[in-house]
Order: structure tokens, then sequence, then C-alpha cells
């Protein structure tokens, strides 16, 4: 594979990845990497490290947007993102978000957003957050022709209901009824569900049961593939971080150190240097002159 400024090049090797890509995974048990991405060169990045998914996750409202919660994102918000990652992702599979409200209605509004989001946004799929349910809407976007990823465990839309950012099925109960709410997922059409917090034995048991991939966040080793937010993976916007988070880089204190130096040299006068500069050649910079006295001696 070659790279070039650290961006992967077209290889003859690398395919696009599609549905049936993914499930082959699953079945012979290579794990699969999802990113978030959010725009057009955080797309590119995710695309040319190789990840398999590039997921334009509702996280879009918090760590790009500055909301509270996921809670507020638009429909509108979240196809102008998808876009820009659209733009941004040769091989990985686009999977978009769909935000809160924008399928709960009914199903006719659930297939009319997430077509809003294949057809306005460019992606491949959607995602949508929920259990047993929202099965019916999955099978009737399903049915539709738009692939559906399902989301359990942790549904950050509906945190208020969950009492808060809390571990999923630690109770033999709570477990079970994430087992029917993968199994139910699957049944109604979904190509691949993210879990989200939830212990790992409960995530390696459900995801042996499945025939679709699993994608853990915080649900352990156990799952076919694992997603994090970009933002947080790279450490950008230094918060507290869970316990599941693995931190790839401290892209934040970077971004600063370097800005904060280019506003030392500009203060200091370093920058710009004689080499980012542009010349006028002599005898042009003298007709210049000319032209300007003559101004002001016609003034
Ligand atoms: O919105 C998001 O980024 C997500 C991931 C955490 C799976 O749903």
């Amino acid at each position: 594979m070659s790279h070039v400024n650290g961006l992967q090049l077209d290889t003859p090797t690398r395919k696009k990845v599609t549905i049936r890509s993914l499930q082959y995974k699953k079945k012979n048990h290579t794990p699969i990497s999802m990113v978030t991405a959010y725009d057009y060169s955080g797309a590119r990045m995710v695309d040319a490290a190789g990840a398999d998914m590039v997921l334009v996750g509702d996280s879009l409202a918090q760590v790009m947007l500055g909301y509270e919660d996921t809670v507020s994102l638009t429909m509108d918000e979240m196809l102008h993102h998808c876009r820009a990652v659209a733009r941004g992702t040769q091989y990985a599979f686009r999977v978009g978000d769909m935000p809160f409200m924008s399928h709960q209605e009914s199903h006719q509004q659930a297939i009319r957003n997430a077509g809003r989001l294949l057809q306005e946004g460019r992606m491949e799929a959607v995602k949508l957050e929920g259990g047993v349910y929202v099965a019916d809407t999955i099978r009737a976007i399903s049915r539709a022709g738009i692939p559906v990823v399902g989301h359990i465990g942790l549904t950050p839309q509906t945190i208020s209901q969950l009492s808060g950012y809390r571990i999923q099925g630690r109770t033999g109960t709570d477990a079970y009824r994430l087992y029917q709410d993968a199994l139910a997922l699957q049944e109604a059409g979904a190509l691949a569900i993210i879990f989200e917090l939830m212990p790992t034995l409960v995530a390696e048991f459900i995801s042996e049961k499945l025939d679709v991939p699993t994608i853990g966040i915080g649900a352990g080793a156990g799952c076919d593939g694992q997603v994090l937010v970009y933002h947080d993976m790279l450490g950008f916007l230094h918060e507290t971080a869970p316990r599941f988070l693995k931190r790839f880089a401290n892209v934040e204190a970077v971004v600063v150190d370097a800005i904060s130096t280019y506003i030392g040299e500009v203060e200091a006068r370093e920058f710009p240097a004689e080499e980012h500069t542009y010349r006028i050649k002599e005898e042009e910079f003298d007709k210049f002159m000319e032209l300007v006295q003559t101004d002001n001696a016609a003034t």
C-alpha cells in the first residue's frame, strides 16, 4: 500500500466495502473497524487509514456543534455533514445516524427521512437507536430498500429514560432484554448492530448467536467489530474519558501548541519569513512608483 503525505493512495487491491464484504468478515471472524467522521477532511483520513465503515454519528451534535446532547440535532444539520463525509470517502461503507424524532412519528416519516440520508446525504445505510420497540420501523425502512444498522445497549437519544450514562445489561433480566432486542433487530432486517456500553460476556454471547455483525463501543472484544468517536480516540476536547476509551493521539495538545507558536511568531514578526513571501521585479516596482507619483502630481 503506498502513501503520500500520510494519505493512502488508490491501490488495485483495496476494494469498496459493501454489506456483503462486512458479512464475509463476520463469517471469517475478521474484525470490522468503524470510526465516526463529520466533515470532508476527517472522512478522508478515516478512509485513508483503512476503516471498513465510517459513521456520521449524531455525536456530531456534541463534538462538532457544541450542543449539550444529541437530542437537539436536526435532519438538515445531519444531511449537511453527511454530504461532506460522502465527498471524502472512497472505500469505507457510509452510515448516517437518524436524528432524534426523525423516525418516531410514523413509518412514512421514517422511510422519508431514511431516504433523504441516502438520496441527499449520499449515505449507504442509516442507523437508528432502540430495541424491540423499533423493530417494526427497521422492517419498514429495509423493505423500502434502505439498509439499516441497529443500535442497542446505551442509546444516547433516550438517555433520560435510561437514567443517565449507565452500563446496560448488568442484571440477568436486563441482559436477556438486550438479547431479545438484538434478535428482533436482526429479524427485522438490520445489516449490523451497534452494542454500546454493555458487559463483555453479554456482548460476546449475543454476537455469537447473531448472523449479522455486531460493532461494539464499550462492549468488549467479543463483538465482531469496534467503533470509536473520532474526537475521543484522537484526543480532541479533553474531557473525562470513560473506561472503555483509548486515546490513540493527543491532537488537541498538538493543535493548541501549533496555533500558539503561530501567534508568538506573528507577534514577534518572525512569520511570514522571506520564504513565505512573493517578489515583484525591481523595474515593475519602479513603474508602480512612477504611476503613484504621476497620480500625486495630478492631484
Ligand atoms: O453517534 C455516534 O457517534 C454513535 C456511536 C457512539 C456509535 O452512535
